[in-house]
């Protein structure tokens, strides 16, 4: 076995968390097609070939444009189930022991889905997760950073209602031009209403946005934060605040924010101290779920084994698991 392979292996079989996953971004094409018959809903592709050709982004936006018109297929509570079901049958086949969700009402109950039919199905799934292969799971709200805060408030209200459910709360969609800042109220009174925050910032936004997360969000995670380099003050803070970094290598590949996996940063933020981890974001529109995002990563930056290590490690650590679960799985790594 060469030393590659060995590394492999080592990736397949090991014990994995992962933080950053958007579930209707686990929609593939093969379901897809399948809940557009069965809820007659009309979709731009007549074959599934059609739907992955169709899979070149130039950017965010040009991404999440396909993003929301492929979430049109959700109707039911059984879809929202068996979009979430496949998921966990994909951290089955990886070795994801524990896997925190994000999902986007707003992307639903602006097509009158009611907020409950699309928490249910997940939720169903998660138990069913936890019951068949003991996978563990924590679900986390996003807010659609494009809409108003105001149309926010009311999806929070629908979350309070389901705090037994949803462990925390996030950001995502079009980041540029749409700062943290405009989020402070709201996020005041998620973390009243005793939700943890986590926010999406520096993907293509600039440092300034991690700043605010930090600092008006009040957030635990920073998800994506690769353009933090371009500030030392902020790396520092980053650091020495230990804010994990939920950097997802595939997605920033797709979306055109490194031009190659070779000249990705992940390995000078990890050498930089940075509590950083890998992890898939849309898996069925980037081309790989978490172990495929490791192998390519490790294969293109020259990952060693201990460099993989630390990052499955930090991604236990960054985790929402309590403490004894968290020391559990870092014994095993
Ligand atoms: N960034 C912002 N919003 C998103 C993403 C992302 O990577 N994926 C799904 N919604
Ligand atoms: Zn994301």
């Amino acid at each position: 076995m060469n030393n590659f392979e060995s590394i492999e292996n080592f990736i397949k079989n090991v014990p994995k968390s992962e933080l950053h996953l958007h579930i209707e971004g686990s929609l593939e094409p093969e379901l897809m097609f399948k809940l557009s018959k069965r809820n007659k809903v009309e979709i731009p592709f007549k074959s599934i070939e059609e739907i992955r050709s169709a899979y070149n982004f130039s950017n965010l936006d040009s991404f999440l444009k396909i993003y929301y018109e492929g979430s049109n297929v959700l109707i039911t509570e059984q879809d929202f189930f068996d979009l979430t079901w496949e998921y966990i049958l994909k951290c089955k086949r990886d070795n994801i022991v524990h896997t925190e969700i994000f999902f986007d009402p707003q992307s639903h109950t602006e097509r009158g889905i009611e907020f409950d039919t699309v928490i249910n199905g997940i939720n169903k799934a998660l138990i069913k997760a936890k019951s068949e292969f003991g996978i563990t799971s924590e679900i986390i709200m996003c807010f659609l950073r494009h809409l108003d805060e105001e149309l926010c408030f009311e999806v929070l209200k629908h979350a309070t209602k389901h705090k037994d459910k949803i462990i925390g709360v996030g950001l995502d969609s079009s980041e540029k031009g749409n700062p943290p800042q405009k989020f402070k109220r709201l996020f005041d009174a998620a973390i009243k209403e005793g939700f943890l925050t986590v926010a999406h910032a520096g993907e293509e936004g600039p440092p300034e946005y991690i700043w605010e997360s930090i600092n008006l969000l009040k957030v635990k995670r920073i998800d994506h934060g690769v353009q933090c380099l371009k500030d030392k003050k902020l790396v520092e803070i980053l650091k020495e605040k230990n804010i994990p970094l939920t950097v997802c290598p595939l997605s920033n590949i797709k979306l055109c924010v490194f031009d190659k996996l070779e000249n990705h940063n992940l390995k000078e933020m990890l050498d930089n101290g940075l509590r950083v981890m890998v992890n898939s974001d849309d898996p069925a529109y980037f081309g790989g779920y978490l172990n495929t995002n490791l192998i390519e990563t490790s294969k293109a930056l020259n990952l060693r084994i201990e460099d993989i290590k630390v990052l499955i490690k930090n991604s236990f650590k960054s985790s929402f698991l309590d403490e004894k679960s968290k020391n559990s799985w870092l014994n095993k790594i």
